[in-house]
């Protein structure tokens, strides 16, 4: 039987933290479905149809990297697309309270779905994508802790909300 995890978040945007992750993660499992969530939050940088972008672009190589996205309730998506694993990042101990407490829940509702935490290459532990968009808007630099594409995209969007 082959194992096929998903990997949800808001991804907004993708940074190179989640890419260490989902790279861990292909190695893992036969397949990783990076699942985009939506509607998560009311006023996102990048709407779910560019981070989708975003995600293929990058895993454009890796065959068994499929980019998705996803709403409602994690569970039902995962059984709906035949998952057996949930994968989450774990970056510091100050993420394990929330975490711990949605696996736990996630469990409770589907206890055959297992949820696994991966570590990311310690470079990568303070990175966020709430912190990548603030130093980035305030001019800061984010080269080599997110994709170029998405320092590419970035720039874009700065460049077009000044001239607006
Ligand atoms: N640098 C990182 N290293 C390891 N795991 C990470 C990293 N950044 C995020 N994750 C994990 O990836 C998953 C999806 O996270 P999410 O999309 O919320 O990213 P985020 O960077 O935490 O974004 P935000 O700052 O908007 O909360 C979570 O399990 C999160 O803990
Ligand atoms: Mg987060």
């Amino acid at each position: 039987m082959s194992t096929l995890a998903v990997y949800p978040g808001s991804f907004d945007p993708l940074t190179n933290g989640h890419v260490d992750i989902i790279s861990r993660g292909a190695r893992l499992f036969d397949r990783i479905i990076v699942a985009v969530l939506v509607n998560a939050e009311k006023s996102p940088l990048f709407t779910p149809e560019e981070r989708v972008e975003i995600g293929r672009a990058v895993f454009r190589d890796q065959p068994n990297v499929e980019v998705d996205t996803f709403d409602g309730l994690l569970v039902d998506y995962v059984e709906r697309r035949g998952a057996q694993v949930i994968v989450r990042g774990l970056r510091a101990v100050s993420d394990f309270e929330f975490e711990f407490q949605m696996a736990l829940m996630n469990q409770r509702l589907k206890p055959k779905i297992e949820t696994v935490f991966m570590m990311p290459a310690e470079k990568y532990t303070y990175i966020s994508s709430r912190l990548i968009k603030e130093v980035f808007a305030l001019g800061g630099r984010v080269h080599g802790l997110v994709p170029d594409t998405v320092e590419t995209r970035l720039r874009a969007k700065r460049s077009r909300g000044k001239g607006a």
